[in-house]
């Protein structure tokens, strides 16, 4: 798929088909995560690929807001021991690549959100057993929709300021 066909057909999917996303094409879509940009190149990412029933099921008692039937998740993580700073804006990027990937392979996604609220990133940490220092920013629940949304942009004349606000 060209590049903006890919980035307007992603929408977030809330409902899956029973049929798995193949591990080979999950591992095309954490190479799109771990190819952008991270601050001074430290690569502070950090990935777990849920893509077995048992341990979606486990992970979504976690996630309140993220109760759909995907067939597989990534929880996008960060190392605070390798970025103390940047950990989660550098995981955000990666699950940014992550969702865009998917839908250039045909791959639906619904982003559930964490990160700014540790409270919540708390709950999904300690649910899956992470390291002190390994913190979850999202995840991506991942899987072939039941529903076909519309692809498009939500490009806003108003909000582009060219040369002066
Ligand atoms: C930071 C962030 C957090 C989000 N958290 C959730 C969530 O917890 N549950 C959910 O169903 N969707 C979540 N979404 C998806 C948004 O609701 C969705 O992207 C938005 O409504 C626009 O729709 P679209 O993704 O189809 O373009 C989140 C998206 C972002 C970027």
């Amino acid at each position: 798929m060209e590049f903006m066909d890919a980035v307007c057909a992603r929408r977030s999917v809330r409902k899956f088909t029973e049929k798995k996303v193949e591990r080979e094409l999950i591992q095309e879509i954490l190479k799109a995560g771990m190819a952008g940009p991270t601050a001074l190149g430290k690569n502070p990412w950090q990935f777990l690929v849920m893509d077995e029933s048992g341990s979606v099921e486990k992970l979504k008692e976690a996630l309140p807001y993220g109760q759909y039937n995907c067939t597989a998740a990534i929880v996008v993580m960060g190392d605070v021991e390798i970025s103390k700073h940047y950990w989660a804006v550098d995981a955000l990027i990666a699950a940014t690549n992550i969702v865009n990937a998917a839908a250039d392979k045909g791959v639906d996604s619904v982003w559930i959100g964490l990160y700014p609220f540790e409270k919540e990133w708390v709950v999904v940490q300690e649910k899956v057993g992470l390291p002190e220092n390994v913190k979850p920013a999202c995840v991506i629940e991942l899987g072939y929709g039941e529903e076909k949304l519309e692809a498009r942009t939500q490009y806003m004349e108003e909000r582009v300021h060219w040369n002066k606000y």
